[in-house]
């Protein structure tokens, strides 16, 4: 089991992972492990989920996001298996291959929406009631894609978007009921999700994350997360909350700025750079 960089106590702690078959999920679930927790990997892939689920010492829970009672049911093997939830990790995802030209199809993308979007929605109401009991934590994988334009997929920069909306508003909301929500913005990492560009991203100069690069970041988040921030995890610089600078409303008619919630991913009124995260 891995375990990397300054050592991080999850004893005592329960966590669901989500898409913890492969790629991200399973080093979050190994890392978590590793850190003393007691691990749900939950995953459609029931072969490969089983076997991290027995490396790690955990339970397995066949888990398909798209369906709200298999995310219950995930959560509830937690609490009678493991007595209760202290972190529900809603990674599961894929990626979308098809524009909204010639190649569209509408199952595919209720599929890739049902997945990547409603997955995490279904898993944090789920999550929520066991999570409220012990102060607990909720991170999602979103992507880059939900920070930046993503011109070679952009239904999944939609709905990786949609997380990080989805993870800013509920940033303050939950924080009032005990429970820190949090996005990780990861660039390209060595997974199966990107078999199909690899050598493309390669050759253009495009640096690859190691797994355990990102899973650093689930645990920087795991330890210091603050409601509703989303980190970005990139090559070449440590992971931090991305401050979405200068956003524009909303505003009075003289252009001062009105506050009716507190946002607190949000930097406002800063002046800018270029160069800010
Ligand atoms: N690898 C990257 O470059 C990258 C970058 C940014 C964000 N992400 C995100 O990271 C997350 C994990 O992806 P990964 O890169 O580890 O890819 P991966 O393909 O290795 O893992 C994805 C996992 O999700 C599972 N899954 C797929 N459909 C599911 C469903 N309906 N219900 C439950 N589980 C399901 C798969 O079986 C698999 O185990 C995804 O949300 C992805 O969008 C990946």
């Amino acid at each position: 089991m891995s375990n990397r960089g300054d050592a991080v106590e999850f004893s005592g702690k329960v966590a669901l992972v989500t898409g913890a078959a492969n790629g991200i999920g399973a080093g979050v679930a190994r890392r978590l492990a590793a850190g003393g927790a007691s691990v749900v990997v939950a995953d459609v892939d029931d072969a490969r989920g089983e076997a991290v689920a027995a490396e790690v010492g955990g339970a397995y829970a066949h888990c398909d996001v798209r369906d709200p009672a298999q995310s219950a049911a995930a959560v509830e093997l937690a609490v009678s298996r493991f007595g209760g939830l202290d972190f529900a990790v809603l990674n599961a995802g894929i990626g979308t291959g098809f524009g909204l030209g010639d190649d569209f199809d509408p199952e595919r993308y209720r599929n890739v929406m049902g997945i990547n979007l409603d997955g995490v929605v279904y898993g944090v109401h789920a999550a929520l009631p066991a999570l409220r009991e012990r102060g607990g934590r909720i991170v999602a994988t979103a992507s880059m894609a939900g920070l930046m334009a993503m011109p070679i997929d952009p239904l999944y920069g939609a709905n990786k978007a949609a997380v990080v909306g989805l993870v800013r508003g509920l940033g303050p909301v939950l924080a009032a009921e005990g429970v820190t929500v949090n996005a990780v913005c990861p660039s390209f990492a060595d997974t199966d999700i990107i078999s199909g560009f690899r050598d493309a991203l390669e050759s253009a100069g495009m640096p690859v994350l190691g797994v355990e690069d990102v899973v650093d970041a689930f645990v920087a988040v795991l330890r210091d997360g603050r409601p509703g921030e989303c980190w970005f995890v990139q090559a070449g610089r440590p992971s931090a909350p991305f401050r979405f600078p200068n956003p524009p409303g909303p505003r009075t008619a003289t252009g001062e700025r009105v506050t009716f919630h507190h946002d607190v991913s949000a930097t406002p009124d800063v002046p800018t750079t270029g160069k800010e995260s």
